[in-house]
């Protein structure tokens, strides 16, 4: 038999934005829930606005069992491969649609799926059409109802959006439960649960004294692990009200957990999903990382209930509209909450190493794209986290207070519709009187701009001249750049570290350059030395800053800068100088080196008094070895693994002394989640993570692990175990995994250690690790800790020369193609720079994804990256 030719996914482009031809004002919908055969009832009151009487509706992998318009059955439909297409239809009219689907063997956990015991549905972006046929694009909201049909015992709690309207016993042991949400909405924002599950509950009233129920429903067994989730929901429900003046809308918030999740959580009105890993936590089984983790992730998600589900967004592509405001509230929730200056760094280290790398790669695209072949493929760190310092650049040029007022008057004119980009930063610039038409080329331009900046001073005028250039490279799908709309926060300092006001024509100017053109030039007065510079302060700008800083200058500047951010980003600048110098070394054949001025800067911050042990432990962690990757072209992995390798040693050598104080003033006897409980754990273990690679450090990780009561400890011994390659590395991973087998989320990080464990046989323990029984390629979160760290975080063993790193991606992504493309497709993403590398490795790299574009089935979440790659 001949092959059916497969066709090729077909791309949507911004500019094709029609509005809907139906408004769809109610949707009623039943739910009878089983394994395999779930029936789907959908009735839909539906208006014509314009074009013709005809209607299409999106679905896919429906089992379609009959369409009735006003109650009559109706036979004048086509059903194509994606769609359903109506005709005949009067101007008004109600639908009813009857589909069938089958949860359990849904693996691509969109749509309804199994996880576990429970079913449960993922919508975003475009899940709902696995359900029903139904107008499936966010700018068609409708009044939900859901009744949910299932049996009793296994299914004792049913659950949906809004208030639960009615319930009831039905025969075989089935009950029903029927909900409605107040709240207009489009079908991606639409979730149902049913499951057996522990449920913590609490209550909120806010500020204008309205009671709302909390619930937190988790797997049976893990109640005493909700506490932290809830605490978070509830400091998240406080802070919007504070800070943003916005007030919970419903008389319930349903949290529920589930381990087979694709991303992190989901913010369906009044019930979201979450990933398990984002809700569950005790000092046993979670890291301070978990925590902070979770306190973000709880309050994002809660953030959206106004930053997306009250003003959701026009189409998919406006996608930022919500995300990147949505994270700059979370970034800001967990900045007013925890340490300001540790969030901002490790923010920054996300768009300095992968941020920076995907605009670099064939996916680059801007943070409201303009051409998608699958939507899921832009939930990216582009739209989210550059797309949170786009709008963090308006809050920069606005100030707090005029931001609030762009907020309101946002709120003002979108409440209860569906927005845009462009929306937003009209409102933001209507309130706040400040020209955002040139910003605006953020949202268009995808690249990193780089500034250039060259200083001089004129001792007899007593100027400081400034002169900055910006330019940005060509991308994949954007060869011209214009000049953007760039704040640049600077500071100028004296000799002895005195803040040196800034002056233009004798009168004080802002801290923040505006700089609009290609090239600009500023000169400050009344300098009466030669200063120096802090550029970039707070990284007001996603970009590249060049500038010759001396190492003198940049040690001055991790001492005397005004801010712990500025400090941090000195110290950093001062290891990227000599990070660089020695791959050099490396690659010339000759020695590494660091100079001894170098380790009295870091000796200096360790030994200081005043800094806030949280904020020493991120001076002193180097960058990332994917993040240096970033600095060279071809990378050549091996070289810069064995410069930061090196750079540890000589760190741990020359600070010896100073590292064995801090370890051991700073241990704790009883475990505490506060900041500077937190902050001591982080010092102390990074001092461990210096430590373990000298003489003592098998006994130090040892006894570390022996004597930990809390998650963080066990983890930071054992990663130091595992990156030193201590002799204990293997009795630790035994007695660890013995002890936590039966949970995969512990495990998790244990499949982490072994993906990137940086023994010989790297691959070899990836692919037996797979074998283990906490283990199943399943559970996305599963493959990610043990995959995806390989992948990701193990360069030199993915990378391996003979090409087995390729190979063994290659055959997982094969696998993850059929069961769960949207894995797959987050998998990828290294493979997709193999321009990055020496031709030979190009070319290994290149031929798995040749492979994988011919396979049958290709997913279009593949698809889209395969091609682009390909192309580039
Ligand atoms: N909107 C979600 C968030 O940012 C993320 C999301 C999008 C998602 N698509 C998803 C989560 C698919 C799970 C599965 O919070
Ligand atoms: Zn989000």
């Amino acid at each position: 038999m001949s092959q059916q030719p497969q066709e090729a996914p077909t791309a949507k482009y911004r500019k094709d934005y029609q509005s809907p031809s139906h408004s769809i004002t109610h949707i009623d919908l039943e739910f009878d829930l089983y394994d395999k055969e779930t029936i789907i009832t959908a009735v839909s009151k539906i208006k014509q606005l314009k074009g013709s009487d005809s209607l299409t509706l999106e679905g896919e992998q429906l089992k379609l069992l009959g369409v009735y318009v006003d109650g009559k059955q109706w036979s004048d439909y086509k059903e194509t491969n994606g769609s359903l297409i109506i005709n005949g239809l009067p101007k008004e009219f109600e639908l009813t649609v009857k589909t069938e689907v089958n949860p359990e063997e849904n693996s691509s956990l969109e749509g309804l799926y199994k996880s576990g015991g429970a079913f449960c549905t993922q919508c975003e972006a475009e899940g709902f059409r696995r359900i029903t046929y139904y107008m499936d694009r966010p700018d068609v909201l409708a009044v939900f109802t859901s009744k949910v049909i299932a049996e009793k015992s296994l299914y004792p709690y049913l659950l949906s959006n809004g208030n639960k309207i009615g319930s009831g016993e039905l025969e075989n042991g089935r009950h029903w439960v029927q909900w409605q949400d107040p709240h207009p909405k489009p079908a991606y924002l639409f979730a149902l649960v049913a499951g057996d599950f522990d449920l913590l509950s609490d209550s909120y009233k806010t500020v204008s004294g309205r009671d709302v129920a909390l619930e937190i429903y988790v797997d049976k067994g893990n109640l005493d692990r909700a506490n932290h989730a809830m605490l978070s929901l509830q400091n998240s429900m406080k802070w919007d009200e504070q800070r943003f003046g916005l007030e919970y809308d419903l008389d319930n918030y349903m949290i529920v957990a589930v381990d087979f999740f694709n991303m992190g959580a989901m913010e369906n009105k009044g019930l979201n999903v979450f990933n398990s890993k984002f809700v569950l936590a005790n000092e046993k089984t979670a890291t301070d990382t978990d925590y902070l983790g979770i306190e973000a992730v709880i309050g994002h998600e809660y953030f959206h209930n106004w930053t997306g589900n009250r003003v959701t967004c026009r189409d998919w592509f406006q996608l930022s509209l919500k995300e990147g405001l949505t994270v700059f509230r979370d970034q800001e929730f967990s900045s007013d909450l925890g340490s300001r200056a540790v969030n901002r760094i490790n923010n920054v280290r996300i768009i300095r190493g992968p941020q920076f790398a995907e605009d670099a790669s064939p996916m680059s695209h801007p943070i409201r794209p303009d051409k998608v072949i699958e939507m899921n493929n832009f939930y990216t760190l582009t739209v989210y986290e550059k797309g949170s310092e786009v709008i963090r650049m308006m809050h920069t040029l606005l100030g707090e207070l005029s931001f609030q007022k762009g907020m309101k008057l946002y709120f003002e004119r979108h409440d209860g519709t569906a927005a845009t980009c462009d929306d937003f930063v009209a409102a933001m610039q209507d309130a706040s009187g400040v020209d955002l038409t040139q910003f605006k080329r953020w949202y268009s331009q995808s690249g990193t701009p780089t500034i250039n900046v060259i200083t001089s001073y004129n001792s007899d005028q007593k100027t400081y001249n400034l002169i900055v250039e910006q330019s940005t490279k060509p991308t994949q799908e954007q060869q011209e750049k214009l000049p953007l709309h760039i704040p640049l926060d600077i500071e100028l300092y004296d000799v002895d570290g005195n803040v040196i006001p800034l002056q233009c024509n004798g009168k004080s100017v802002s801290n923040v350059l505006n700089i609009t053109d290609e090239k600009q030039e500023f000169t400050f007065d009344s300098v009466d030395e030669k200063p120096i510079v802090s550029l970039l302060r707070e990284f007001s700008a996603p970009v590249k800053l060049v500038y010759d800083y001396s190492d003198q200058e940049l040690m001055f500047l991790m001492v005397h800068a005004t801010n712990e951010f500025a400090r941090w980003d000195a110290g950093q600048m001062l290891l990227a100088k000599h990070i660089k110098i020695n791959v050099d070394n490396v690659q010339k054949g000759e020695a590494f080196e660091l100079s001894e001025s170098v380790l009295d800067a870091f000796r200096g911050v360790l030994l200081s008094r005043e800094l806030d042990p949280a904020f020493i432990a991120e001076m002193l962690s180097l960058p990332s070895q994917n993040e240096v990757a970033g600095w060279f072209k071809p990378v050549d992995v091996d070289a810069i693994y064995s410069v930061l390798k090196s750079i540890k040693v000589a760190i741990a050598t020359g600070l010896e002394d100073e590292l064995s104080a801090v370890y051991g003033s700073l241990s704790q006897d009883s475990y505490s989640i506060e900041h500077d409980a937190i902050g001591k754990r982080a010092l102390r273990n990074t001092a461990l993570g210096y430590l373990c690679y000298l003489a003592q450090g098998n006994e130090l990780v040892k006894l570390q692990y022996q004597n930990a009561n809390n998650m963080t400890d066990t983890m930071a011994a054992l990663s130091s175990a595992n990156q030193a390659q201590l002799q204990c590395r293997e009795d630790l991973m035994n007695d660890f995994s013995e002890k936590w087998t039966h949970d995969g989320l512990v495990m998790d990080k244990w499949f982490a250690m072994q993906g990137t464990n940086p023994s010989e046989d790297a691959l070899g323990v990836v692919k037996k690790t797979m074998n283990h029984a906490a283990f199943t390629m399943k559970n996305p979160n599963r493959i990610r800790s043990l995959v995806g760290s390989f992948l990701t975080a193990n360069p030199v063993h993915f990378h391996a020369k003979d090409g087995s790193g390729y190979l063994f991606v290659g055959e997982i992504l094969t696998e993850l193609n059929q069961s769960n493309p949207q894995v797959a497709s987050r998998l990828i993403d290294p493979l997709l720079k193999y321009r990055n590398y020496d031709e030979s490795r190009q070319i290994l790299m290149r031929a798995e994804l040749e492979k994988l574009s011919k396979l049958e089935n290709l997913a279009k979440d593949l698809f889209e990256k395969v091609t682009k790659a390909l192309d580039s």
